[in-house]
């Protein structure tokens, strides 16, 4: 078995047995990192997306300070919106905006869906990191699921309530099924070009899936999630399906046959698994905001997770959803240092 085959995030990933759970954190390579702001200060946030070293630079960051079990790329879910020609920018402290945004049906025949020469420097970025990585953990590539993309597009950026997307959804269902069919087919080739360039696992994030009802969340989401799966060439490469709502989306989201479900903090991730078919593998469930208190609780928390857990295959202990921002930085590195200390 090749060494990443047989890492602790692979094989916990395919439920298979481990001697302690695999960790590594959403948003893990970001701003919580002094050393992520030494980057940032001379470059933009884009720019260091679309230079592979710079890239590939940030994805280390929490390899070689954490010690974290798996790296992810170091990119956006927007990149591929943009794209399909999205005038995307991110500015401090407002985050990503299109100034574009997508509403009409002139809007979203105006969408390009042949975008994987655009997006080559993700592929070049894969290159340079699997090098850095030379073997030692697994890459995890990524990508946004269609109804969490489409969101950003319709709204023109961040959005409390979505509801121009909803309206959307509701009072012109076929437009927004045709803006997500591209997005979707879109995704599939992304993927597709970031596994071709050697990722050793993806992610799909739909990060406001939580925002939908039962009824529209399987018509506008899961649907799409389910299509994109089924197209991926993923031998020997695990998809984990995240949303924010999976402690009540989870039993749908098996449906599209992930190899892992990412959970949300609202629910107890032992009762969650057992009501997933076997086979299927949970990563979660921290609430991030645990990362703020003091050690001690920090300790409390993590250890009854693990306890709950203990002796379960499938298990990869993350966040319920991203590190924040101005969690501080000793306070993740003592949580990666615990887990790791734990043993089955
Ligand atoms: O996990 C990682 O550390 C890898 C890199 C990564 C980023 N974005 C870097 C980033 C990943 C996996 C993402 C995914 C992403 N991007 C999601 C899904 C995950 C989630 O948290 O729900 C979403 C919704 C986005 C969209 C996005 N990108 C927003 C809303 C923002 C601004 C606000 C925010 O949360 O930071 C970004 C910018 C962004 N993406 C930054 C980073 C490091 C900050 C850029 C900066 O100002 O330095």
């Amino acid at each position: 078995m090749s060494q990443i085959q047989d890492s602790l995030f692979i094989r916990a990933a395919f439920s298979k047995p481990t001697e302690r759970p695999p960790v590594w954190m959403m948003r893990q390579a970001g701003r919580f990192m002094k050393e992520y702001w030494e980057i940032k200060n001379k470059y933009s946030f884009l720019e260091m997306c679309k230079t592979p070293e710079l890239a590939a630079d940030v994805t280390m960051l929490p390899v070689d300070l954490l010690g974290i079990d798996a790296a992810i790329l170091f990119s956006d879910i927007l990149v591929t919106p943009e794209a399909m020609g999205g005038d995307l920018s991110f500015t401090n402290g407002v985050g990503p905006k299109f100034a574009n945004p997508v509403r009409s049906k002139a809007d979203v025949d105006a969408l390009e869906t042949d975008i994987t020469d655009k997006l080559q420097y993700v592929a070049d970025a894969i290159k340079v990191i699997q090098q850095r990585l030379n073997g030692k953990i697994p890459l995890i590539g990524f990508a946004g699921a269609p109804f969490t993309v489409m969101s950003y597009l319709v709204e023109g950026g961040s959005s409390k309530d979505f509801k121009l997307t909803k309206l959307m959804l509701h009072n012109e269902p076929e437009l927004a099924h045709q803006l997500l069919s591209k997005i979707a087919k879109v995704t599939v080739d992304y993927l597709n070009l970031q596994i071709e360039a050697g990722v050793n696992a993806v992610q799909i994030f739909d990060s406001w899936a939580q925002a939908l009802s039962w009824d529209d969340y399987k018509e506008f989401s899961h649907r799409y999630i389910t299509e994109i799966i089924s197209k991926l060439n993923r031998k020997g490469i695990p998809v984990i399906s995240f949303c924010k709502g999976s402690s009540v989306f989870a039993p749908l989201m098996a449906e599209a046959k992930p190899d892992v479900i990412s959970i949300d903090w609202n629910v107890d991730l032992l009762d969650i698994k057992k009501r997933l078919p076997a086979g299927i593998a949970v990563q979660g469930n921290l609430d991030p905001h645990i990362l703020y208190a003091d050690k001690k609780v920090i300790k409390d928390r993590i250890s009854r997770l693990f306890e709950r857990m203990r002796g379960e295959d499938g298990f990869i202990f993350n966040l319920g959803h991203g590190i924040m921002p101005d969690i501080p930085f000793d306070n993740v590195k003592y949580a990666v240092e615990l887990i790791k200390e734990f043993r089955y």
